[in-house]
């Protein structure tokens, strides 16, 4: 039987007060449902509105990538200064701390390796496992322009009914197959598709007239490092991509190939969340590697 309200202090209601009503930080995200918008402010901070995400997916077609043959070895070091984890439900079983407090961006999608047509990709993890992971989201690839595209964009979108369902935010990756130019027209055609068709979220490359693809997606972009560039570069890119709309990155090689990436993630969270210049960034990487990091 619960206890009855016997206190003697006087109800407040606070009449002058109205209820605030807040108002979501992040582009596009606002009409989402309160799940939805909890898992999104758990992977972008909602301070910077940005995030850096860790991408370390790469062995789910390209197996033991270099800087990934050992991931408890390299990996479990850089989490604590991402934003989010973005990984195979593979590699997070097996080789990350569930202590973590970094949100889960889980690879859900599939099937060929580096040897077949990439493109032939299916759904690779239900949405029940993501939610028994406590994945912030899920991420799909998908092929506009490959031999696969209608396979791959059908992926997307039912994972997209699956994941609505329950709140969880789907990351659209924009795959560029290597018959396709890599260019602000590709990839905003590319972008534009993937959240027409339901993406919270959209992965892509930098490329040059990146305000264009930013300003023509509804929703927030983040940005593949792509193959391994010097530091500066990297870090460069990442500031061009920030200034130009993205919300943020999710680098993988760039990262967990440097020389050292303790020190590099940290000069990326820099330029992303600090508004720091490639420059500056570089300049905590060059000191932190000087005291070994
Ligand atoms: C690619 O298929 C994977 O989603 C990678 O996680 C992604 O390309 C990001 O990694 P990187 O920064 O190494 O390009």
């Amino acid at each position: 039987m619960p206890e009855q309200d016997t206190s003697a202090k006087t109800k407040e209601y606070y009449l002058d007060t109205p209820q605030e009503c807040d108002r979501f930080f992040l582009k596009g995200s606002g009409n989402y449902d309160w799940g939805m918008k909890n898992r999104l402010a758990r992977i972008f901070n909602p301070a910077s509105g940005k995030t850096v995400m860790l991408a370390f997916d790469h062995g789910y077609f390209q197996g033991p990538t270099t800087g990934l043959e050992r991931m408890d070895v390299t990996i479990r070091p850089l989490a604590p200064h991402a934003d989010a984890l973005m990984c195979t439900r593979g590699a997070l079983r097996t080789l990350m701390n569930p202590e973590v407090p970094q949100a889960v961006v889980l690879r859900a999608s599939g099937g060929p390796s580096i040897l077949k047509d990439l493109s032939d990709e299916r759904i690779a993890v239900s949405v029940e496992d993501a939610l028994r992971l406590n994945a912030s989201a899920v991420a799909l690839q998908v092929f506009i322009g490959g031999t696969h595209e209608t396979q791959s964009v059908h992926n997307m979108t039912s994972m997209v009914d699956a994941c609505n369902r329950y709140g969880v935010p789907v990351l659209g990756v924009t795959a560029v197959g290597k018959e396709l130019t890599r260019d602000a027209r590709y990839i905003g055609l590319a972008a534009r598709i993937l959240a027409e068709l339901g993406a919270s979220i959209v992965k892509t490359y930098y490329v040059d007239d990146f305000e264009t693809v930013t300003a023509a997606c509804p929703v927030p972009i983040v940005i593949a490092g792509g193959k391994k560039l010097e530091e500066l570069e990297a870090l460069q890119m990442a500031r061009d991509a920030i200034d130009r709309g993205a919300s943020g990155v999710d680098m993988g090689r760039n990262v967990f190939q440097s020389d050292a990436p303790v020190a590099m993630i940290q000069a990326v969270r820099k330029v992303v969340h600090d508004g720091a210049s490639a420059e500056e960034a570089f300049e905590l990487y060059r000191e932190l590697t000087s005291r070994g990091v």
